[in-house]
């Protein structure tokens, strides 16, 4: 492929993405999973057009999701299969959350804001992705969902890589639906689990007997009690004042604190980061950081930066102690 073709195809990828997204919603790896099916079965299974849902799956066969036969039947590849909802590191739920209109019409506001340094979403719809998915209880589930999801593919590197079991009590502090405390409880019969999330996020999660379930703001206060204090994919949703604001307050109960993010690699490496970066300028408006300006982040709000694990999945276990 010349350079150029290369490069269309890549300013071409939100279309597949897109399309992606709506194989996904449908629920067409899920309708896979025992075997192969024509694509009229599954326009039936889905209340679809046929002859749309064909020109779908052809397009995603095409770049490998799927097989197709030579009777327009389907059935999944080794990539497709990580689009089911149960796959083990199911990309499902991310999946159907990125192509979500409200993301959508964010990401069109990007130029908007590279312009100005605003946050594309705020600039789109005039909220908070927060607020936003406050006022729409179904958007705050797929959202919940999608970190669930994200969830799956790291959980197991965290683990491999740092000892959690050393802690009596860990606060998971923006913990989402509880995927990963959860899992953590799971694999530490000992541990015991606090997670705090705002209230319309956490209500109706059950993590057990040694799992409690606290709903707030940690821009006001996060529970006492902790021997570490848990946050995965916080900081990097927030600007460096809110970042401070935030760990403050988890600094006026004491332990440890663990930060579970990437890392912004030297220059030209790392397009995962640099492009979830991108992510966090138009979605929450925050920003991924190197470890320096981790460091800065921690310095300002007390604690010193002792620890930084990295994992095979990319992620990092970030440890700063009270200074
Ligand atoms: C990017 S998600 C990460 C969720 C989870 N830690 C994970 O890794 O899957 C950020 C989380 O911060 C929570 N959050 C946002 N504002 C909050 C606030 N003011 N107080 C508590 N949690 C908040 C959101 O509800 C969401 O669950």
């Amino acid at each position: 492929m010349s350079k150029a073709a290369e490069l269309r195809r890549l300013v071409n990828s939100y279309q597949l993405s897109q399309a992606i997204h709506v194989a996904a919603v449908l629920g067409i790896a899920d309708l896979l999973a025992d075997g192969p099916r024509s694509s009229d079965e599954l326009a039936k299974a889905t209340a679809t057009s046929p002859r749309a849902l064909y020109r779908l799956l052809r397009a995603l066969a095409a770049f490998g999701l799927f097989r197709e036969d030579d009777d327009r039947r389907f059935s999944l590849t080794e990539l497709g299969d990580a689009l089911r909802s149960d796959a083990p590191e199911s990309v499902a739920g991310w999946a159907a959350f990125v192509g979500r209109r409200n993301i959508r019409e964010a990401w069109s506001a990007l130029e908007e804001s590279i312009r100005t340094g605003e946050n594309a979403f705020k600039l789109e719809h005039g909220v908070s992705v927060w607020e936003y998915r406050a006022q729409n209880p179904e958007e705050s589930e797929i959202f919940d969902r999608a970190m669930a999801s994200s969830s799956h593919l790291v959980i197991r590197s965290l683990i491999d890589a740092y000892d959690f079991g050393r802690f009596g009590t860990i606060v998971d502090v923006g913990g989402g639906n509880g995927t990963l405390l959860r899992a953590l409880l799971d694999e530490y019969p000992q541990l015991n689990g606090v997670l705090f999330d705002q209230p319309h996020v956490v209500e109706g999660v059950d993590l057990g007997e040694r799992g409690r379930i606290v709903g707030g703001s940690f821009f006001e206060s996060v529970p006492e009690g902790g021997d570490a204090y848990l946050l995965k994919w916080i900081i990097h949703d927030w600007e460096d004042e809110e970042s401070v604001a935030i760990l403050r307050n988890v600094r006026r109960n004491g332990g440890a604190l663990l930060l579970v993010e990437r890392v912004v690699e030297p220059p030209n490496e790392g397009p995962e980061t640099k492009l979830g970066d991108l992510n966090m300028l138009v979605g929450p408006g925050g920003q991924e950081r190197t470890l320096e300006e981790f460091r800065a982040v921690f310095e300002a709000a007390g604690y010193e930066l002792v620890g930084d694990t990295p994992t095979a999945s990319g992620m990092h276990v970030i440890e700063g102690k009270p200074a």
